[in-house]
């Protein structure tokens, strides 16, 4: 496996397999990979002849502080991981790569960034919007794939390949979540998750399954109203936000059913540490 941390030393192997023609697969990543990444890693080998992993934890995309700092990092783990499944490249700049002097690109993402995640998180879309660019431009990937755990994002980044990566035929594709065997979504802040807070975790996925489904008798309203109780029963946790949206729009629907082309996406704070999830219908 080649690592690389200069972008220079990236782009002069990549201008050589881009004259043999070789497809690049790409999974960005902020490292401290779990199973639900390794998921991404086995699809993109299956689809193009060389896949480049990326490792960055992306201070811009970050709206607390504390959240970045805490966010976990073992690099030798990760490269480890990688090694034993085979990837090809490894691409883990430091902030100063990626970053070297101030922007303030903004990105027009349609009011995609400004619900849910977007409206709790001030900012983030617009932090995951500047760096997957600056890795579509030096990387070019024929496919690029995304985890639908963070559903938001997959919508949002479909969108700024059709808006701004108009000539470039980046395709993206998106990988089903990847869960426990009890039904909790793979992430890596599950790491932080003590005992009781990763018992309570469960709660969350088991909600969703619970009553989101298709020939569900119960209104809009009244499932709202049972996610919401269920889950802030539970002493360890509290719904930040639980909306029920057009997959494409991502605006709350209108209709009282549940109807096919919808998700119901939700934010979880157990204790301190924030959890997302999302079933579709
Ligand atoms: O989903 C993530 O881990 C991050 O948002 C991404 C896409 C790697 C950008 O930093």
């Amino acid at each position: 496996m080649n690592i690389y941390r200069k972008i220079i030393n990236l782009n002069v192997n990549l201008a050589k397999l881009k004259k043999n023609g070789t497809t690049i697969g790409f999974v960005p990543t902020m490292g401290s990979l779990h199973e639900g990444h390794l998921s991404l890693l086995k699809r993109s080998k299956k689809e193009n002849d060389v896949t480049i992993v990326s490792l960055f934890v992306n201070p811009e995309q970050f709206n607390s502080a504390v959240d970045l700092e805490l966010y976990p990092r073992d690099e030798l783990k990760d490269f480890k991981m990688l090694e034993e499944h085979a990837n090809d490249i490894v691409f883990c700049p430091d902030v100063k790569e990626m970053y070297p002097k101030k922007e303030e690109h903004f990105f027009e993402l349609d009011g995609l960034d400004s619900v849910m995640e977007g409206k709790y998180r001030s900012g983030h879309f617009q932090g995951v919007a500047k760096i997957v660019s600056k890795f579509f431009e030096i990387i070019k990937p024929n496919n690029a794939y995304f985890g639908k755990k963070d559903f938001q994002q997959a919508v949002i980044i479909k969108y700024l390949v059709k808006k701004y990566f108009k000539k470039s035929d980046i395709n993206i594709v998106i990988c089903d979540t990847v869960r426990e065997p009890d039904g909790l979504a793979m992430s890596s802040r599950n790491l932080r998750l003590n005992k009781a807070q990763r018992k309570a975790a469960v709660l969350v996925s088991q909600t969703l399954f619970k009553y989101i489904k298709k020939d569900s008798k119960l209104s809009i309203t009244d499932i709202k109203k049972k996610v919401f109780d269920t889950i802030n029963e539970n002493q360890y946790l509290q719904t930040e936000y639980f909306n029920i949206v057009n997959n494409e729009t991502l605006q709350d629907i209108e209709s009282e059913r549940l109807e096919h082309g919808v998700t119901a996406c939700i934010a979880v704070y157990a204790d301190e540490i924030r959890l997302i999830d999302n079933v579709s219908v």
